[in-house]
């Protein structure tokens, strides 16, 4: 297994650009199986979680054509395709669980894998289970898997969402696309991402429209085909900004659209940064001195992203005086923080609250991934520590970031991949 090896204290320093987005393509990615005709998707991140689904799609049937850089895509469907999403490929991504709704609805049966457990939480995919039978799936739960199926087209329904969720609003908008009539969909999710994967499937003449939390989307026979270009990855690029932040940095950070991450910019400015906005960059200068925030919640959009909630909370270790962060959307999203104590950070957990008592002189350490995001903060809390710091697993980074170290070695940190 690779790990990274950087060498603190670093500051970071020049120009960045941001990948597309990882949670606005997988989704798009599903969607596509809803498609007769070719369809070309663009500004792919070269990442882990893409490649499995690529895979997922090519196991049912999909013809994938990539660019050289591999950023774009062509996609072409057999007549007949498989329908079975195996437990092999599901369990190492839970946004597999994203091809059910345009199985089910293009095909009107599906044998797909239960994703199973992950560390930061149960994550249950019951409503996507429950929205989709209001739409006329059928459904059993048999050694690990669903096994759905629907007489005829999937029937449009009104359906409210017992609590927000991206992917069951992602499913849900999917399946609903090519079913009978109308449905409404109440108390959806309204990230950037799935708007990205309206405008996409709109592109390609769904009719879909919102309305607040609410998406109306009018059933169509066929999809026509489509050329479309995925958003900017908003927590890479908040990611990049905590970076700036922390290290005293002057970073600019480009290729993408500063508005998707308005609270987290606000968080930022709140510490001390100077922040300066363009059309499609921003940049990022950090203070002297950081100061502390109380009472940082994370909230659905367009709330603080979950998925900064570890990188705000390094940020918070360096801050001058006692912070506090409130995670509201995963049940155990605090795996960071036992690394981080190994760094020396002082931080104290209750329940869902951490608090952080800032002021930490980190000092460099051996160090384990856990998930994703809980990753990416042991690379920043690495790049403030001083001397030599390792971060095994990094797999779990390269779910999601793409070409992570050489971004950074780029902009200045010294970091170094070993491969194992
Ligand atoms: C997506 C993102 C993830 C992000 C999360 C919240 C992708 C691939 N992943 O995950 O990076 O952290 O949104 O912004 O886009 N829940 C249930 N039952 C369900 C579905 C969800 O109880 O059927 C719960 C979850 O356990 C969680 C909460 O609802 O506590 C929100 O989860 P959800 O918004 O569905 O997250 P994901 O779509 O899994």
């Amino acid at each position: 297994m690779d790990k990274f090896l950087i060498n603190g204290p670093c500051k970071v320093k020049g120009k960045v650009s941001i990948s597309g987005s990882k949670n606005a393509s997988l989704p798009i990615l599903a969607a596509t199986l809803l498609f007769d005709k070719p369809v070309i998707i663009k500004n792919l991140p070269r990442v882990k979680d893409i490649k499995t689904m690529l895979n997922l799609l090519k196991s049912l049937g999909s013809k994938i054509i990539l660019s050289k850089d591999k950023k774009t895509v062509k996609i072409i469907n057999k007549k007949k395709m498989k329908t079975f999403a195996s437990y092999s490929l599901v369990k190492t991504m839970r946004g597999s669980i994203l091809v059910l709704g345009p199985l089910i609805s293009k095909f009107c049966k599906s044998k797909t894998s239960l994703p199973g457990g992950c560390l930061i939480g149960a994550r249950p995919v019951n409503y996507h289970l429950s929205a989709l039978k209001k739409l006329g799936m059928n459904y059993k739960i048999k050694d690990g898997y669903i096994l759905a199926k629907t007489k005829g087209r999937l029937k449009g329904n009104t359906i409210k969402f017992p609590k927000i969720s991206v992917g069951a609003t992602e499913n849900s908008i999917i399946a609903a696309c090519l079913a009978k009539g109308k449905t409404i969909l109440k108390n959806c999710a309204i990230e950037p991402e799935i708007k990205d994967l309206t405008n996409f499937l709109n592109s390609a003449g769904a009719k879909i429209r919102w309305s607040g939390r609410m998406c109306k989307i009018l059933g169509t026979d066929s999809l026509n085909q489509t050329e479309y270009t995925v958003m900017a990855d908003r927590i890479e690029a908040g990611t990049f900004c905590v970076a700036a932040t922390l290290t005293k940095g002057n970073l600019e950070i480009k290729n993408f659209n500063p508005d998707i991450i308005k609270a987290e910019l606000e968080l930022l400015r709140k510490v001390g940064a100077r922040i300066k906005i363009d059309s499609n960059k921003l940049t990022v200068i950090g203070p002297e001195k950081i100061k502390p925030i109380k009472n940082i919640k994370t909230r659905e959009w367009p709330g603080v992203a979950t998925d900064m909630q570890s990188q705000l909370m390094v940020l918070m270790c360096r801050a001058d005086g006692k912070s506090s962060i409130t995670e509201n959307i995963f049940e155990n999203r605090f795996l960071h923080v036992g690394e981080l104590q190994r760094l020396g950070a002082n931080i104290e957990i209750k329940k869902n609250k951490a608090f952080i008592y800032g002021n930490t002189k980190f000092i460099g350490a051996e160090l384990m991934s856990s998930d994703l995001r809980a990753s990416v903060a042991l690379v920043l809390a690495a790049m403030i520590s001083n001397g030599k710091s390792s971060i095994n697993r990094i797999y779990h980074l390269d779910r999601g970031y793409e070409n992570l170290e050489i971004k950074l070695k780029k902009i200045g940190v010294k970091i170094k991949r070993l491969k194992k």
